[in-house]
C-alpha cells in the first residue's frame, strides 16, 4: 500500500518519540489494524490490555466509548482519539438519568451495562460487560433476574444461553441490526457450504442461524482454527478484510455493513492526533470512580 506508507513511517516515528502506544479495534481498517496498532482486539481485550500499557500516551484508535474506558483504567495517562465524532448508536440510546430511572422501576435487580455506553451511564450500574463475557457476567450475581443494557439484541441472545431472566432496553447496533435472516438464507440457499458467523449484536433470527456466534476476537479465532472454506461474517467490513492475508484459503462471502463512526479514524487523522497532542478525552472526576468500578469489576472477574 504505497499510498500510505509516508503515513505509516511519520505515526510509527512519532509514536517512539512521544512514547505512545496505539490500541485498536477489529473493526479498524487493515493499514492501522495491520501497519501502526500496537495493541488489537476486541472491546473485553482493549479494556485488559489498557491496564497493562506502559506508554505515557494512548491513542485509541476506535470509538469514543473505547477510548473513555482506556481513560477510566488510566486515570494518569493521557489518552487521545483521532475524531471526537466517533461515536456509537448503542451509546447514544442511554443516558444515566435513564439507568436510575430503570433502578426505581426494578429495585433490587443488578444491573449490567455493555461497555459500548458513555462512562455516566457506567457510573449507575454495577458491572459491565462486552458480548465475549456477558452471559458469565449476568449469572455471576447468582440471582434470578438481571437487568442487561442497552443492548436488546445481545440481551435477548444472552437470555438463549441462561436461566437467568434478563430484562433490557432497546438499543441497537446501527451496523449488526441492519442483518436479516432472509437475506442470510439467501446466502445459504444460493451455496449451503457457507458458513455463517454472526456477531451477538444481531437479531436473535439472524443469530439462530449461524455456525457460530462470539464477539470480533471469538470471530477471528474460530475462522483461524477451522479455515472454513467459505465464510459470511455476520460484521463490519473491515473485518474480513483484516483476517484475509493471515487465511488466504478462506473465502469470505459478503455481505458486510460498515460502521461510519469506526471509519471515522484514518492515518491522516491518528498522524494529527500524535502530532498536535488531540484530542484529548477526559471523564468529569465527579463520575469517572464509580464508572471506574463497574469496568473494572468486569475485568477482574475471573474467567
Ligand atoms: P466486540 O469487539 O467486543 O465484539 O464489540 C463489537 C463492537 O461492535 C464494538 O463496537
Ligand atoms: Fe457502535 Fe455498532 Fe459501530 Fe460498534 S459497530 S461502534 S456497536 S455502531
Amino acid at each position: 500500500w504505497p499510498v500510505y506508507a509516508p503515513y505509516v513511517a511519520a505515526i510509527n516515528r512519532l509514536k517512539k518519540e512521544r512514547n505512545a502506544a496505539i490500541l485498536a479495534h477489529n473493526y479498524q481498517t487493515p493499514e492501522i489494524f495491520h501497519c501502526v496498532a500496537d495493541i488489537v482486539g476486541d472491546s473485553l481485550q482493549l479494556a485488559k490490555e489498557a491496564t497493562q500499557v506502559d506508554a505515557e500516551i494512548i491513542v485509541q484508535c476506535g470509538v469514543h466509548f473505547m477510548a473513555e474506558t482506556s481513560k477510566l483504567l488510566n486515570p494518569d495517562k493521557t489518552v487521545l482519539i483521532p475524531d471526537m465524532k466517533a461515536g456509537c448508536s448503542l451509546s447514544e440510546s442511554i443516558t444515566g438519568a435513564d439507568v436510575r430511572l430503570l433502578r426505581e422501576r426494578y429495585p433490587g435487580v443488578p444491573v449490567v451495562t455493555y461497555v459500548n455506553t458513555s462512562a455516566e451511564v457506567k457510573a449507575e450500574t454495577d458491572i459491565c460487560c462486552t458480548s465475549s463475557n456477558a452471559v458469565q457476567v449476568v449469572e455471576s450475581f447468582g440471582v434470578d433476574t438481571v437487568l442487561c443494557i442497552p443492548d436488546e439484541y445481545l440481551a435477548q441472545n444472552v437470555a438463549a444461553q441462561t436461566d437467568v431472566k434478563i430484562l433490557t432496553w432497546k438499543g441497537h447496533c446501527e451496523v449488526h441490526e441492519r442483518f436479516t435472516a432472509e437475506e442470510l438464507q439467501a446466502y445459504k440457499d444460493a451455496d449451503p457450504e457457507i458458513e455463517i458467523i454472526a456477531h451477538p449484536e444481531c437479531p436473535v433470527d439472524v443469530v439462530e442461524m449461524a455456525d457460530y456466534t462470539g464477539s470480533t476476537a471469538g470471530m477471528i479465532n474460530y475462522v483461524r482454527d477451522q479455515r472454513p472454506p467459505k465464510v459470511l461474517l455476520v460484521t463490519e467490513c473491515s473485518m474480513a478484510s483484516n483476517i484475509q492475508s493471515e487465511v488466504p484459503e478462506v473465502e469470505f462471502v459478503k455481505p458486510c455493513n460498515l460502521c461510519p463512526h469506526m471509519k471515522r479514524i484514518t492515518l491522516p487523522k491518528i498522524l494529527d492526533a500524535l502530532c498536535e497532542m488531540k484530542e484529548e478525552v477526559t471523564v468529569d472526576p465527579a463520575i469517572a470512580a464509580r464508572a471506574r468500578r463497574a469496568v473494572e469489576r468486569m475485568v477482574n472477574l475471573k474467567n
